[in-house]
């Protein structure tokens, strides 16, 4: 198997040393609200707050070739070019590695004598890239060569910037001084923010106009100035603006020379935007290129970023006998929360960064894999999340980032997302202690004046589901449940309307899903138990309610939402079974195998062991567990747009990894330790997949894997932004590891097999730092923490 790199644990870094990935393996830079993108080459975008709406770099999805522009830096050393990162020009380097850090990347090229290594990052409280340049000639000569650095500016609307040509054109506007280059393009009008590249030292020379700087027939791995080893001094006017600063650079034999450039962004107030007419202010940007002119600042800045990573990564670590799991658990599981946290499903190289919003439950589902490292960002999630719902409990589908508004185009009617919200507060308060928040005034649909408290948006979210039952009794589905592409009331004709926005048919739909059962059923004995905790003492006629709803829906699943041998997947909208035996197709689903079983509907009767029997014969693979089988091999119009997908990929009999935790915590629940392990294994990338095969990156889940039925089964896409990273970080770490968080402490319930031994987590909770060893000796069941603030050391047998 063809290696592509490896793991280096110890530094958290993974070390790409082939440039040419199966498809570029990107890594996230940002921690706060200017974030990163940067591939294996440097190729890549950054924005701020939005990826839409403030984009700074200009990216081109679908390219030919892959992944072409990002923050490139050119040598022209005698006639040879070449870059650090190997693109654009694809010259053959003596040495190439690109590490992949927690919030950096760190890119290393060497060709003929000259060493380039290109350290990126983006440093907590600013809001720019660092670009720290370190050349080395390592030959025996003195060495004469010029480094070019080369950007290319976004009109700043990611969309219009790809669409309204007969404008863009004429509107690009840079200034230029002897050390840094600004983009201004539309600050003449609405705009308050402009962007700048600016380097610690003068340029030699420079180039702002792309077609003088690349040629009009050239590509980024030919700039016609490059090879001439000249600029042309161009100051764009419209076109398209870039930023390509030139350095005439000596050294010595074994000599050393550090840049420092900085990619940054500034919003001026409205009154102080200029200096003089159609001058920019550029005070920010001076002061941000002062605060990185020296090596020795731009050390002390990714020391801070070092140690805000160091200080999230201690709040949950464990040491096992298995390197991949401690791996995944230690660094790379927890780093993917954070990230998908930031960008929720906006911005990958899979999601363009200007379709989707926030969704409302994939931000809710998102909050499990954070609420230990930053439960104050996950509050504030929480209220902005609940401020788009609406009065009777029904929530817009997703919100802007920008606007915390809801997003009109996608509308609501998705009938699972109320329960999320109640999913996300509780994980919240289990780990925080916050009762508070319930009490939180939170409006409906931001509309001032509509505030209730959150634990109001609770109670309406619960009953949403109980105002909208079917005929069985079973939730109605609504547009779909969490399965975006079962759109049982659409019934679509026409290639160009969206399954998910179009007009559903829901005037006597008798479309039902037990996912949305099984997810009422965990959530309201979840929400039960919220509302008895004394801190919260609710109306225990109000409680009762909720558990003989809970009851009443139990009930219902065992009589109608049982097929024999699993659970049901749903009734369509004419009442007939989806993922039945008597189906031809898609006769077992995973969805409700998974949410039935956490909610240990009909345990006792044994309907959990058979559904997860069930899961392991009709949808494991050894690459994880498929969404339906059999695929679907054509188009049902009464099912939307799952079964216009070809028969293995993604809702059609993909791997959707998302909902294999689902099974796996529904073995841990029914104490099946080896079929949760080995799920676990088949979907975690770092127990040893073949690279090749994978394509994506190695170091994070994606969201989808080629399902058995397709043509390269194994084959992975939607890497980094997906719900599996905080489930599988729920699963592992509360399930397999068993750690889980209470209102009142800790309960340690693990599963995992015996042959396992031993392992130690040191975990902080709220004000307390648990030092616990765990011996694993066949006894089974579980032992209760009190949280009480301190250093705790437990050794637990069990
Ligand atoms: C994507 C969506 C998520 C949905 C899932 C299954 O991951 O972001 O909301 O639940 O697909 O369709
Ligand atoms: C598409 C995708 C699905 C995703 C949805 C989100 O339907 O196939 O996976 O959940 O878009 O809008």
């Amino acid at each position: 198997m063809k290696e592509f790199g490896h793991f280096d644990d110890k530094a958290r870094e993974y070390v790409v040393t082939e440039p040419a990935t199966p498809w570029p393996w990107i890594n996230y830079m940002g921690t706060e609200d200017f974030f990163s993108l940067i591939s294996n080459t440097a190729g890549g975008y950054c924005f701020c707050r939005d990826a839409k709406f403030r984009r700074i770099l200009r990216y081109r999805y679908n390219g030919v070739p892959m992944d072409a522009g990002g923050r490139y830096f050119y040598l022209k050393d005698g006639d040879t070019v070449w870059n650090p990162g190997w693109k654009p020009c694809k010259t053959p380097l003596d040495f190439y590695e690109c590490r992949h850090g927690m919030g950096y990347t760190r890119i290393t090229g060497e060709k003929n004598g000259l060493r380039a290594e290109v350290l990126f990052f983006v440093p907590v409280g600013y809001r720019c890239e660092i670009h720290r340049v370190r050349l080395t000639n390592t030959s025996s000569a003195h060495k004469s060569f010029q480094l070019y650095g080369l950007l290319e500016w976004c009109l700043w609307n990611a969309s219009t910037d790809m669409e309204n040509f007969q404008r863009n054109l004429s509107t690009g506007e840079v200034e230029v001084e002897p050390d840094a280059i600004y983009h201004k393009t539309e600050y003449r009008e609405r705009r308050d923010h402009y962007a700048f590249y600016g380097v610690n030292r003068h340029f030699d020379g420079f180039d702002t106009d792309r077609e003088t700087f690349i040629g009009m027939y050239n590509g980024f791995d030919a700039p016609q100035q490059v090879l001439a080893g000249t600029s042309g001094g161009s100051v764009a006017h419209g076109w398209s603006p870039v930023a390509a600063p030139r350095f005439d650079i000596t050294l010595e034999a074994g000599a050393s020379e550090e840049l420092v450039f900085v990619l940054g962004y500034v919003e001026n107030p409205p009154e102080a935007k200029f200096t003089a007419p159609g001058v920019i202010n550029k005070a920010p940007a001076r002061a941000m290129l002062q605060a990185f002119a020296t090596p020795a600042q731009v050390d002390a800045a990714f020391t801070a970023l070092k140690a805000f990573w160091d200080d999230l990564l201690s709040r949950f670590s464990v040491a096992s006998v298995v390197p991949e799991l401690d791996r995944t658990v230690n660094i790379w599981n927890q780093y993917q929360c954070m990230i998908t946290f930031f960008m929720s499903r906006s911005a990958s190289y899979f999601e363009s960064g200007i379709g989707r919003g926030m969704g409302f439950r994939d931000s809710n589902q998102d909050l499990a894999g954070i609420v230990h490292l930053i439960p104050d960002r996950a509050r504030q999630r929480i209220l902005d999340i609940a401020a788009t719902q609406f009065p009777d409990g029904g929530c817009y589908h997703q919100y802007q980032p920008l606007t915390k508004r809801g997003n009109n185009d996608i509308g609501g009617g998705f009938n699972d997302d109320p329960l999320w919200l109640i999913f996300g507060t509780v994980a919240y308060i289990k780990e925080t202690g916050d009762f508070g928040i319930l009490q939180e005034p939170v409006p409906f649909d931001n509309k001032p004046g509509t505030e209730v408290s959150l634990l109001d948006h609770l109670k309406i979210s619960f009953k949403h589901v109980t105002d909208n039952l079917g005929p069985h009794g079973l939730p109605l589905i609504g547009r779909a449940d969490w399965n975006d592409c079962l759109n049982l009331n659409c019934f679509s004709d026409n290639p160009d309307e969206s399954f998910q926005t179009t007009e559903n048919k829901t005037e006597g739909s008798q479309a039902e899903s037990l996912m949305i059962a099984g997810l009422f059923v965990a959530e309201g004995r979840d929400f039960a138990q919220l509302l008895e905790h004394p801190r919260v003492a609710a109306d225990p006629a109000y409680v009762a309610e909720v558990r003989a709803a809970v009851a009443a829906m139990e009930t219902a699943v065992k009589k109608d939402g049982w097929d024999g041998e699993w659970f049901l997947r749903a009734y369509d909208f004419y009442g007939n079974k989806i993922g039945s035996h008597t189906c031809e197709e898609g006769k077992i689903f995973i969805e409700s195998q998974g949410w039935c079983t956490m909610a240990r509907i009909g345990a006792e009767e044994g309907l959990c062991d058979k559904a997860l029997d069930s899961a392991v014969k009709y949808l494991e693979c050894e690459h994880g567990l498929v969404l339906n089988a059999p695929a679907y091999t054509r188009y049902l119009k009464e099912y939307g747009e799952i079964s216009s997908y070809p028969q293995g990929y993604k809702e059609n009999a993909g791997i959707f990894c998302h909902n294999n935790p689902w099974v796996i915590i529904g073995e841990a629940m029914a104490g099946r330790a080896e079929n949760a392990w080995r799920h676990y294994c088949q979907i975690t990338p770092s127990f040893g997949k073949d690279q090749s095969l994978r394509k994506v990156e190695p170091y994070v889940f994606c969201q989808m894997v080629a399902g058995r039925d397709a043509a390269r089964p194994g084959e992975g896409k939607n890497s980094w932004l997906t719900g599996t990273a905080a489930w599988t970080w729920k699963c592992v770490s509360e399930f397999i590891l068993g750690v889980k968080p209470q209102y009142d402490g800790l309960l340690i319930e693990p599963c995992l097999p015996l042959r396992y031994g031993q392992y130690r987590i040191q975990r902080r909770f709220r004000d307390a730092d648990y030092d616990i060893t765990i011996r694993l000796t066949g006894a089974g069941g579980s032992r209760f923490i009190p949280y009480r603030p301190g250093r705790q050391v437990i050794d637990i047998e069990i």
